[in-house]
């Protein structure tokens, strides 16, 4: 037991010092500075039942293999397993959790996670335990969830599951996570794994925190991150990676932008040749099986993967093996047809596309629907051009446009919901094409707070990508080559056309229900951030992403304003998003860095404007 004196003494060090988890910040966070232990052979139990983990599984190199039993994965599964393909069919609560609990305590015991780049220099002693003084230890784990799990938990509609959870550690040691859903235990578990440290001994793990006291609870249901696939492939290890990284942070949605003008990845096995002549490389597509084991690996995550096929626009891959079903491809000056080479759309009035559609749709859905409750059918950026060059219509006018896109719409959507499934469309199609869409439908926007202004006034629910905030592909510069001579003087510097660069600051200011009444404001089911990846390709991934997504995760969960109503400010998060940023680096993803060490070490005001 401490001194009072010198509890006081550690009081003072946990305010002077940078170390201050957790991301994102819990509704209601209250902490001690006394210090427990967290032993491997812990006591853990679900809903009464001991949850088996080995401490032998940490050994990183030593992956399970696909098809192995699931009791084996179960006990096998730690932090990240690069193919990892859960099994079984359905989902269990109980295989959930315990995988959790296993990748938890693999993430605390495996990362050696010490944290002296978050301590002052050549300190850190004075932050942690001195293991020659006596230790409390954790005594055990007890892991509650007060109701069943329904099917819509795997698969939910935003806001059809309570992802919230409650989480007490007393200061002698007793551990308690109660959370309704099994999705609520994840989230649990990830804060669990956020406060412990591991010792600069090497064999030691502990809190600094204890008491610890959490109520938490998202504040929008939809939290996600748009990941294009077409412009550049992205492995299917790749996209896995992305799911850890967004489960870390309680994002909790993948829309998969999947097929696009410039390749169409995804096979199809009623229509081989989509994907043979439309991929990049046949190294470069998703089977079945592929696009079945990310959308499970999601569900163990708590993360809800769905896919877009872009239309009626942004489909001109498809003209790579059927020419017949596509105007303006690759047509040039590509900007009098599309956004970016090469153009390509469907056309609007063909009976040939709608029975491609019919059997792609028939195909494809049927395998999508057990694991998501949506599918996105695109409609940006449709260039009304393109139907001059369509033998059937030649026209570009709206007149004549929009009443065939109100019905290509609906027959494409009938077919979503005949699926199971709720469409999203982009905010082009009912804003500027006027399209009357169902009551279901979810309308993304990414043209800024007056999209999400004007389609929630129209009573729309509302997904929120403003591009002036979330397009984290922004501010890298142009890929067009310019020629020496005029086009060189015009876009000199050549920065790209949504410049500035999205930095984590920028990104953390924006609140997707700025300006908006309370009745606009309950429409907005959430955000995403979204990757284009034109210039965007694995290599790079991670830093893009991170930890600049991770800053909009806590708008998304926690709010722009905190508990008593004030924005949220840079110089509280920057010590724990920080923090966030080594542990993402140490569980194997390459986030960006938030501050030079020099600032990580130092205190809250070294690195701040104005002192
Ligand atoms: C968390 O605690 C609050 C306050 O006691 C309670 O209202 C809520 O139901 C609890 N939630 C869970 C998931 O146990
Ligand atoms: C359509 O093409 C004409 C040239 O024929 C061009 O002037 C116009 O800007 C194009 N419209 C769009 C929307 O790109
Ligand atoms: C669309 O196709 C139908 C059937 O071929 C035809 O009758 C109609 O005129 C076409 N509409 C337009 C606007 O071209
Ligand atoms: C329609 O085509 C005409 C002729 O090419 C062009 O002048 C006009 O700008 C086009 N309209 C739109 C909306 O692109
Ligand atoms: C949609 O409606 C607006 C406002 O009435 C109008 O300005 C616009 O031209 C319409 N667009 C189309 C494609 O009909
Ligand atoms: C709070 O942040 C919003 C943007 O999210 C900004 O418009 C507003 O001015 C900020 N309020 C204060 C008091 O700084
Ligand atoms: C808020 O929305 C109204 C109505 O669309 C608009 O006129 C106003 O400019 C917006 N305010 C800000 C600060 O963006
Ligand atoms: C932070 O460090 C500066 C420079 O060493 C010092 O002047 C200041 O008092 C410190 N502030 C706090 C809050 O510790």
């Amino acid at each position: 037991m401490f001194s009072p004196l010198l509890s006081l003494l550690l009081v003072l060090l946990a305010v002077f010092d940078p170390v201050s988890a957790i991301w994102p910040a819990p509704q209601s966070y209250s902490k001690g500075s006394s210090f427990l232990y967290l032993h491997q052979n812990l006591d853990i139990t679900y809903n009464g039942a001991r949850v088996r983990w080995s401490s032998s599984l940490l050994n990183h190199d030593d992956f399970p293999k696909e098809g192995a039993s699931a009791e084996y994965m179960i006990d096998r599964q730690i932090n990240y397993v690069p193919g990892y393909v859960p099994v079984g069919s359905g989902f269990n609560s109980k295989e959930i959790v315990t995988a959790a609990v296993a990748r938890t305590l693999a993430s605390i015991f495996g990362d050696k996670f010490v944290p002296w780049r978050l301590t002052k220099r050549h300190q850190l002693s004075k932050f942690e335990p001195d293991v020659y003084k006596g230790q409390n230890w954790i005594k055990n784990l007890q892991i509650v969830q007060t109701s069943q799990d329904k099917p819509c938990t795997f698969k939910p509609l935003a806001g059809e599951v309570d992802e919230s959870y409650n989480f007490t550690l007393s200061a002698d040691g007793d551990a308690k996570l109660t959370a309704v859903s099994s999705t609520g235990v994840l989230r649990g578990l990830e804060t669990f794994a956020q406060l412990f440290y591991a010792h600069s001994t090497g064999t030691f793990w502990y809190t600094p925190f204890a008491p610890v006291s959490i109520q938490d609870s998202p504040k929008f249901p939809h939290r996600g991150i748009l990941l294009d696939t077409a412009r550049n492939y992205m492995g299917v290890n790749d996209i896995k990676r992305t799911i850890d990284a967004m489960a870390w942070n309680k994002l909790n949605v993948l829309h998969v932008h999947v097929t696009d003008s410039q390749s169409w990845p995804l096979e199809i096995p009623s229509m081989p040749e989509v994907a043979r002549e439309g991929a990049y490389h046949a190294s470069q597509t998703y089977t079945p099986h592929d696009i079945d084991s990310i959308q499970r690996y999601g569900i163990h995550r708590g993360v809800e993967v769905y896919f877009e096929i872009d239309m009626p626009g942004h489909i001109g891959s498809v003209a790579l093996s059927h020419p017949e079903l596509i105007v303006a491809y690759n047509e040039q000056p590509y900007w009098w047809w599309c956004a970016e080479p090469p153009c390509g759309a469907f056309k609007l009035n063909s009976t040939a596309v709608d029975d491609f559609l019919e059997k792609l749709f028939n195909d494809l859905l049927p395998r999508l629907s057990p694991y998501s409750a949506y599918f996105h059918t695109g409609g940006d950026e449709l260039n009304k051009n393109d139907s001059m060059l369509d033998e059937g219509i030649r026209s570009n006018d709206s007149a004549v446009l929009q009443p065939l896109l109100q019905k290509f719409i609906d027959a494409q959507h009938a077919r979503v919901r005949k699926a199971g499934l709720t469409p999203i469309v982009w905010e082009e199609i009912p804003l500027e094409w006027n399209v009357t869409l169902g009551k279901d439908t979810v309308v993304q926007a990414w043209l800024g707070d007056e999209s999400v202004k004007s389609l929630t006034g129209k009573g729309y629910k509302v997904i929120d990508s403003n591009y002036n905030y979330l397009y984290v592909d922004c501010g890298r510069g142009q890929w067009i080559n310019m020629e020496n001579g005029e086009a060189f003087q015009t876009f000199y510097p050549f920065g790209d056309w949504c410049d500035p660069y999205k930095n984590w600051r920028l990104i953390y200011s924006h609140d997707p229900i700025f300006n908006l009444t309370d009745e606009e404001a309950k429409l907005v089911i959430g955000a995403e951030a979204a990757v284009w990846a034109e210039t965007i390709d694995p290599v790079a991934l991670d830093g893009i992403l991170w930890p600049r997504a991770s800053a909009m995760g806590e708008v998304l969960w926690s709010g722009r304003t905190d508990a008593s109503g004030h924005n949220r400010s840079q110089l509280e998060a920057t010590p724990r998003l920080s923090e966030m940023r080594e542990r993402m680096v140490a569980r194997g993803v390459n986030a960006a860095l938030v501050q030079m060490t020099f600032c990580t070490q130092a205190n809250s005001t070294e690195c701040s404007y104005p002192l």
